[in-house]
């Protein structure tokens, strides 16, 4: 049965190969974007595209308005900015905060005001495009300290918000989506948008509720926290 998706940040990089390739599936996708009058893409496969800055109260609370009641059967976090090297000394609060406003409030902020869309729907699936980074055993020796604490932070609440939606029956999961050639994983980058969200696509296939908290690579494959 088609699915209808929340994705968030799709006017362009994973979140739009995502919308594309669920359009593509037969599935139903509304499409957040910062800039609807500049997500021409985005528009040719959303059902919906709808105005949202994830860092934002306001701008979430008049997205959840435009929803209205309509039942969504997953919810992909995956608006997202990218890593800044910098020392302690270095640092630079006002983007540390911002970099923690959108990774590590943004997902909890967004999920909160549409969990009654969800809970509408029968998917019940939250995932949040998280990263390796966000990962205290695997990201040691990097100094990018909003990202890390910012993706660190998403993989807490994924963990937390499985324990807590666990009788509801939700598949909450974290993910790392590779290193994927977007404007933010930058031209070198060895996996394309479109293996890694083919990836992910069939990796969420085969988890369910049992997985819910969990944070997994593309492949389903389980990670450290
Ligand atoms: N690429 C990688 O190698 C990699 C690796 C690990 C994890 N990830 C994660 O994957 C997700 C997608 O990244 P990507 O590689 O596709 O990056 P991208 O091409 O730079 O796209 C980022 C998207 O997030 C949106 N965004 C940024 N700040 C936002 C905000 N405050 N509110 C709403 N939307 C916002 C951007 O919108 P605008 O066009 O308006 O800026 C854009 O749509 C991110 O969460 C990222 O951390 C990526």
């Amino acid at each position: 049965m088609a699915m209808t998706w929340l994705i968030t940040g799709a006017n362009r990089g994973i979140g739009l190969e995502m919308a594309r390739q669920l359009r593509e599936r037969g599935d139903v996708v509304v499409g957040t974007a910062r800039d609807p009058g500049d997500a021409e893409a985005l528009e040719a496969v959303a059902e919906r595209v709808i105005k949202l800055d994830v860092s934002s109260e306001a701008s979430i609370e008049w997205a959840a308005m435009e929803l209205g009641e309509m039942p969504l059967d997953a919810l992909v976090n995956n608006a997202g900015s990218p890593p800044v090297k910098g020392s302690i000394t270095e640092l630079d609060l006002a983007e540390f905060e911002a970099a923690m406003a959108i990774h590590a409030l943004g997902p909890l902020r967004v999920t909160r005001a549409v969990l009654p869309n969800l809970r509408r729907g029968s998917g019940k699936l939250i995932v949040t495009i998280s990263s390796e980074l966000g990962s205290n055993e695997i990201a040691q020796g990097s100094l990018y300290y909003g990202y890390k604490m910012g993706k660190a932070a998403a993989n807490m609440f994924t963990s937390t918000l499985g324990t807590d939606l666990k009788s509801e029956g939700f598949t909450c999961l974290a993910m790392h989506p590779g290193w994927v050639s977007t404007r933010m994983g930058g031209e070198q980058a060895p996996v394309t948008p479109e293996e890694s969200v083919s990836a992910m696509l069939k990796a969420l296939g085969g988890l369910g509720p049992g997985d819910s908290g969990s944070f997994v690579d593309r492949f389903g494959e389980g990670l450290a926290y």
